[in-house]
């Protein structure tokens, strides 16, 4: 890295708008959407996909619920040329869906890519070239003015060539490739060169497309760019203002809603942000921050997976575990306070309210996602996850000071293991802990009867390994247990105890009775036991029996 880089890069300039309104603005409504998935995502894959792979994700768009869908560049691939065919003649194409092809503003591409569109219902003819300078002089060895002058020839050109074909009804598209390195006034003049030589109005609109084609400033730049046209354009009503950003600074979706403030109506992107380089702007991303922000985006996510298996089936990529919306993990919490106040939230969120949990900005099933993997444990995590995880799988519902204790046990395990700890082995280890231990105490039965007291109780049991028969008395039959349990040579008394039947639990059983008894031994150590049965009362003793194994063990 250069200790001074200022050597080799410049500050993008900032545009003179001293007046600029978009910063007021917020968005109301969703764009036009155009996806390019199959055109500009689709020459950025190691290996293109072929007819039968753009087939699947051409109907993966449509049923999304895009109308517009930039399907092929046919004047640069047969296999393009041959799809747009095959979409056209097989009759693929949904009444409400608009085709759109890419061509280089040269004649002979153009004439070969309205071509490609003989027969088709509707067509958008997307024609690009390139207007800032670095392109004009080192690329396109053209003048200001031969650049401006191929942009009108190709629009009369596909004029001509449209009209040739009536039983289409056209659109046409025109992109300023490199429009954010390009002097604002000379793409004012471009533009409204094209928009006169197609003779566009308000109800023959042109689409014009002003692209990041790289994106090399901060958002806020573009904004200012696209409002700065769209408060210049001569024949504003007679044109679809679009944008096309790319995300090489990472912030293509930042770049798209302040370009939606500024006077943008159209976005082009890709799925999950497939693209050149770092792709194109992200358009699940895109329409599902405007679902949260309460607009309809016009674009159904609501089974994100089955988006994202059929975007990786067809192009080869993979949608990484942080993907915004649709990763992996974006709806999993594995810290301990995260999962604390999820858990809180969750427990206070009813149907019909506004969405508020805390960590969790959106509701996983309105993208077809579940619950289960919101809360997930490793050594990160804390009591609230793990006791989530029992109570929802298991319907054991802790208190509150026992979730703390057995916490420990699962950070001990977690820490030894280092890997993420599932529900089925957190509940291996609180029966382990909890319910399983029968040394020094075994529990053999008990018999209860009145007494004058209350309840009188025989128990029994082993005792570090010698078989024995206590009696007690108490004004219960846990209160008689503890006074039978005196006898023994570890007495203990009770600080707490509360009780609960066992809630369904996804993993089968019958509803049963669950006791926690908080004890405190002789030496003053504390610690729960936990008891389930099918009875109350020996729920209540077995919990008894556990603590006491569990203290003095
Ligand atoms: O990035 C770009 O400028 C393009 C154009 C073809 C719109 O992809
Ligand atoms: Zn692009």
């Amino acid at each position: 890295m250069l200790s001074n880089p200022s050597l080799k890069y410049r500050p993008f300039p900032p545009v003179a708008l001293a007046d600029r309104q978009w910063p007021n603005r917020s968005i109301t409504r969703a764009p036009i959407w155009m996806s390019t998935d199959l055109r500009d995502g689709n020459q950025a894959l190691f290996e293109p996909m072929n007819a039968a792979r753009k087939l699947r994700l051409f109907e993966t768009l449509c049923g999304i619920g895009f109308k517009q869908i930039e399907v092929a560049f046919p004047s640069a691939s047969q296999t393009d040329f041959d799809f747009v065919r095959q979409l056209i003649t097989t009759h693929r194409i949904p009444d409400d869906v608009t085709i759109e092809v890419l061509s280089h503003a040269r004649a002979p591409l153009l004439r070969r890519t309205v071509d490609s569109l003989r027969g088709a219902r509707s067509a958008i003819v997307h024609i690009v070239n390139a207007t800032s300078q670095p392109f004009r002089e080192l690329v396109l060895g053209m003048s200001q003015a031969e650049v401006l002058a191929m942009a009108v020839d190709s629009v009369r050109l596909v004029k001509d060539l449209t009209a040739a074909q009536p039983d289409t009804d056209w659109r046409l598209q025109y992109s300023l490739e490199t429009f954010t390195a390009t002097e604002l006034d000379y793409a004012l003049a471009v533009a409204d060169a094209v928009v006169e030589a197609w003779n566009a109005t308000p109800d023959n609109q042109l689409i014009l497309n002003l692209p990041s084609s790289v994106e090399n400033a901060t958002p806020n730049v573009y904004a200012d760019q696209i409002e700065w046209m769209h408060r210049r354009i001569a024949r504003r009503d007679s044109v679809v203002l679009s944008v096309h950003p790319h995300n090489d600074r990472g912030t293509a979706v930042a770049a798209a809603e302040l370009a939606l403030m500024a006077g943008a109506e159209r976005v082009e992107g890709c799925l999950f942000g497939n693209g050149e380089r770092t792709g194109n702007v992200d358009l699940v991303t895109l329409a599902l921050n405007l679902y949260t922000q309460g607009i309809a985006p016009g674009l159904d996510f609501s089974d994100i997976d089955a988006v994202a298996r059929s975007f990786e089936a067809c192009t080869g990529l993979t949608v990484p575990p942080r993907q915004p919306y649709a990763g992996d993990l974006v709806f999993t919490a594995f810290s301990g306070s995260h999962q604390d106040a999820i858990k809180k939230g969750f427990a206070a969120q009813t149907a019909d309210a506004v969405w508020n949990v805390p960590y969790l900005p959106f509701d996983p099933a309105d993208v077809g996602r579940g619950y289960d993997a919101v809360i997930r444990v490793n050594s990160q995590s804390g009591k609230g996850g793990i006791a989530h995880l029992l109570e929802s799988h298991y319907g054991l519902v802790l208190p509150r000071r026992l979730q703390v204790e057995f916490a420990q046990v699962v950070q001990r395990q977690a820490d030894a293991e280092g890997g993420e700890i599932g529900h089925a082995q957190i509940w291996r280890l609180f029966k382990a802990e909890y319910l399983e231990a029968n040394a020094p105490l075994y529990y053999l039965g008990h018999r209860l009867s009145d007494s004058a007291d209350g309840q009188r109780i025989e128990l029994d049991l082993h005792w570090r390994g010698a078989a024995r028969c206590l009696v007690g008395e108490g004004n219960g039959p846990l209160d008689a247990a503890v006074a039978a349990l005196a006898a023994l040579d570890y007495a203990v008394t009770i600080r707490s105890y509360e009780e609960r039947s066992l809630g369904p639990s996804r993993h089968g059983g019958d509803a049963q009775a669950c006791a926690f008894v908080e004890l405190a031994g002789p030496d003053s150590r504390t610690g729960y036991g936990v008891g389930i049965d099918d009875n109350l009362v020996t729920a209540s003793i077995k919990a008894l029996v556990s603590g006491i194994n569990r203290l003095a063990g």
